[in-house]
């Protein structure tokens, strides 16, 4: 189907039968593998005093133990250098110090638990609170100012002030890192990754065996999800395989088992926010002051982009006439948080929505209303706290008023008020809010995208892209925009899966623009030959190239019977000897970004929507269900709508799952274990499954959406709905105050487990009624 038609998932028959290959699925077509097993080291910090790996060699089937020595090139794994591949001091309860590579999974397992190291305990900080008492810190400290914000204040009726911490989220894809390194036929490194961002494995694997890149091709066929945790963390894993193909001689392969995988990769940043917030007497925002700490981890990895990401983002959709928000990363003894959908967008908007659900009970105003009075507001040349300005304002208000119809908003308000009064010990309520999410990499030099595109003489087209595929549907949005630029059917193109020797210099799949940046790439390559075969059709069908159309695998002379098929149209170019391959190329114009100033129009658009979700909370346990939700969410004219209501759904209910459900706990007590992830298997942290969703789930996309300058108009949709979910939790505060008298302020923790929720409702049976 063309750009705009409802197709499939390009995979989703293997998908649903098994038959879809991911990384480690190629080691059963590899012959002499190797496996890699890490040495994990079970304490919080330390330094090492010695690493005996003799004891391991002892071990059948134990072929080799990688440890720092062995490393020709750089002893780093992370694009900030502050990342060992081979750590002196252990930073993180379950650090990797070495690698065992045996010939069975079961002989590397036992020689890595034969592996002794001693080490000199250090003192470690293992909660985001030790960290900011202790003044632990790294990487940047931005500041984003706009107006004057003690003006600000002075100029409010009202000022507040309060604190929030919240949690991170395990991304918990199905398929846990992996990568498959093998010295090819041509004496060059080729290594199978399960990365968003094969071009930075690259590179990292390069940089480790102190090789030219061109030394090195990396593939991702398909991952089983990223989510944003693949992005940066694969590379050193993929160079450990890498390392140890190159010193064996042999295929090495690894996949992590989930509990190494909980243990070793970084996870969603939790915050910590202090706040001081100003309304005018109408509950207008005046002047918002905070400060943003991302609990960053052991090493830097993306949190600065991540942080810069959640300062960009604490307007959300509301604004801000005087602000001043500063950001800081604290350095904690855990694994090194890194993306995660949404990319701290999520943490810098979660602390506008708190503020404003706490607030709207003192401030007298119904927090929907509440909402609505600060959004922005079209034509009024409002700008974001950052300076860019927000030219679709509108759109805000768009899908904020259909949400509403959708959802029957006035009728159901009464019903459960209603319902409410009836109900001493259940309570029910429905919240709304919204979204805005920029898109574009905030660092301009990401915004670009590559592809190679290939026709066969028989009229087949093979279409390489720099995007990675993770379930998202990028690949078959791709097909679609090939088919639709070509005027072919989507059936004669076919993907193949990305490699860094295809297309070099790629960007990460990431920040949502995978189709925005590939798309744009994928069509440019696919215009250049369209052209070429237009003049060859011209020729065969005696007019101008301008008067032929090429549209479902024909070639027409307008006004004219004239025509000619895709296949013999391909075969006369070819015999004429045009060429029928073309790169392309895409770079996002008008982006600009001051990363010191903290300042720009780091975005090429915003995207936007909103959502009404009504929950029930019984009083006695805390227990909720979510009994309906509907959402109207912003894509443009969306490039393929069933992947797009897909990563909608999608996104929302994982975005629910990091606000009620999941539950990240680590041993913080001084004993033996401290620092250990308690919740480190699917038993002990929930994720949302078929029992959580919503019992009615409408989405529906926003009609007559044209995003102009975009691809074929669409815009971007992989995290923005994940944010949708602020609506379940702000449902969920409501719900509580209904226990408590008109006005009750609720303070709810993050993530709102039926547990939080419970104390929530503790809090506001005793509250005293407002004034
Ligand atoms: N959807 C699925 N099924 N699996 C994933 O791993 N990752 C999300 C989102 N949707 C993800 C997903 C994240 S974090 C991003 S940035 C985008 O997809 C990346 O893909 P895109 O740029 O093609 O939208
Ligand atoms: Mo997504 S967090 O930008 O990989």
């Amino acid at each position: 189907p063309a750009v705009g038609v409802p197709m499939p998932h390009e995979s989703a028959y293997q998908h649903v039968t098994g038959t879809a290959l991911y990384t480690d699925d190629l080691v059963h077509r590899t012959k002499d593998v190797l496996h890699a097993h890490p040495v994990q080291v079970m304490k919080a910090r330390g330094r090492i005093t010695a690493l005996r790996t003799g004891p391991a060699l002892t071990v059948p089937g134990v072929v080799r133990v990688l440890t720092g020595a062995d490393v020709p090139g750089v002893n780093d794994a992370g694009m900030k250098h502050d990342e060992p591949l081979f750590p002196d001091e252990v930073m993180f309860h379950g650090h990797a110090v070495a690698w065992v590579l045996g010939e069975t999974l079961e002989a590397a397992r036992l020689g890595a638990a034969a592996v002794e190291v001693e080490l000199e305990e250090l003192p470690s900080l293992v909660s985001l609170r030790d960290a900011m008492e202790a003044g632990s810190y790294h990487g940047a400290r931005p500041l984003m100012e706009t107006g004057d914000v003690d003006a600000g204040f002075a100029d409010s009726a009202h000022v507040f002030t309060g604190e929030f911490e919240f949690s991170g989220q395990e991304h918990f894809y199905l398929e846990t890192h992996a990568a498959l390194a093998l010295v090819d036929e041509s004496g060059q490194l080729f290594v199978q990754s399960s990365t968003q961002h094969p071009s930075e494995t690259q590179e990292i694997v390069a940089h480790v065996l102190g090789v030219p890149a061109h030394e090195v091709t990396v593939q991702c066929l398909r991952m089983g999800g990223g989510f944003g945790g693949k992005e940066m963390q694969p590379h050193g894993f993929a160079a450990v395989a890498a390392l140890g193909a190159k010193l064996t001689g042999r295929p090495v392969r690894f996949r992590l088992n989930r509990t190494q995988d909980l243990t070793m990769s970084g996870k969603r940043h939790g915050f910590h926010a202090t706040w001081k917030i100003g309304f005018d007497a109408d509950g207008r925002i005046q002047a918002l002051d905070a400060t943003l700490v991302a609990d960053g981890g052991w090493s830097l990895d993306l949190s600065e982009p991540v942080l810069a990401r959640a300062l960009c983002h604490i307007d959300n959709t509301y604004w801000i006439p005087h602000a001043r928000v500063a950001g800081r990363i604290a350095r904690t003894n855990t694994v090194s948080n890194t993306a995660f959908r949404g990319f701290g967008g999520p943490q810098g908007m979660l602390v506008i929505e708190d503020i404003l659900g706490r607030c709207a009970p003192r401030l007298g105003l119904d927090p929907r209303e509440l909402r609505e009075r600060n959004f922005y507001r079209p034509g009024q040349g409002q700008t974001t706290p950052y300076g860019q300005p927000v030219t679709q304002a509108g759109r805000i208000s768009a899908v904020w008023e259909q949400v509403k119809e959708d959802a029957r908003l006035a009728d159901r308000e009464r019903e459960i008020a209603a319902f409410n009064a009836a109900h001493p010990h259940t309570k029910r309520a429905l919240a709304i809010t919204g979204i805005k999410f920029g898109i574009s990499f905030n660092l301009t030099a990401f915004n670009q995208g590559g592809a190679l595109v290939l026709i066969y003489k028989d009229g087949s087209v093979l279409i390489n892209h720099g995007g990675t595929e993770m379930g998202q549907g990028l690949h078959t949005k791709m097909i679609q925009v090939a088919a639709t630029a070509l005027g072919i059917p989507s059936h004669k193109v076919r993907l193949a899966p990305t490699r860094t020797d295809k297309v070099p210099n790629t960007s990460a799949t990431a920040a949502s623009a995978g189709a925005d940046l590939n798309g744009g790439a994928v069509k440019n390559a696919c215009e250049q030959l369209r052209e070429r075969l237009l003049r060859v059709a011209a020729t065969r069908l005696g007019g101008n190239a301008s008067d032929v159309r090429l549209a479902g695998g024909t070639a027409r002379l307008l006004g004219g019977d004239a025509e000619i098929g895709w296949e013999e149209l391909v075969r006369t170019a070819y015999l004429q000897r045009v060429q029928l391959s073309a790169a392309g190329f895409y770079r996002t114009e008008g982006l600009h970004w001051d990363a010191k100033a903290f300042r720009g129009s780091p975005f090429k658009y915003f995207s936007y929507g909103a959502a009404a979700t009504e929950v029930e909370v019984d009083g006695f346990t805390g227990a909720y269900r979510v009994r309906r939700v509907d959402i109207v969410h912003d894509v443009g004219d969306s490039l393929s709508p069933m992947i797009d209501v897909g990563q909608v759904e999608g996104g929302f209910v994982q975005g629910a799952g990091w606000l009620t459900l999941e539950d990240l706990r680590w041993d913080t007590g001084d004993g033996p274990d401290r620092g250990r992830l308690l919740t480190r298997a699917a038993s002990t942290y929930k994720l949302p499954s078929f029992s959580e969703m919503p019992e009615e789930f409408h989405v529906r996309l926003l009609e007559n959406a044209t995003e102009e300058g975009a691809v074929y108009g669409s815009k971007a949709v992989g995290e923005p709905p994940l944010m949708l979910a602020f609506s379940v939790r702000e449902a969920l505060r409501q719900a509580a105050a209904a226990f408590g008298p008109a006005g009750t302020v609720v303070k709810l923790a993050s993530p709102a487990t039926p547990e939080a929720v419970y104390w929530a409702v503790e809090a506001a049976r005793r509250a005293e009624p407002s004034p």
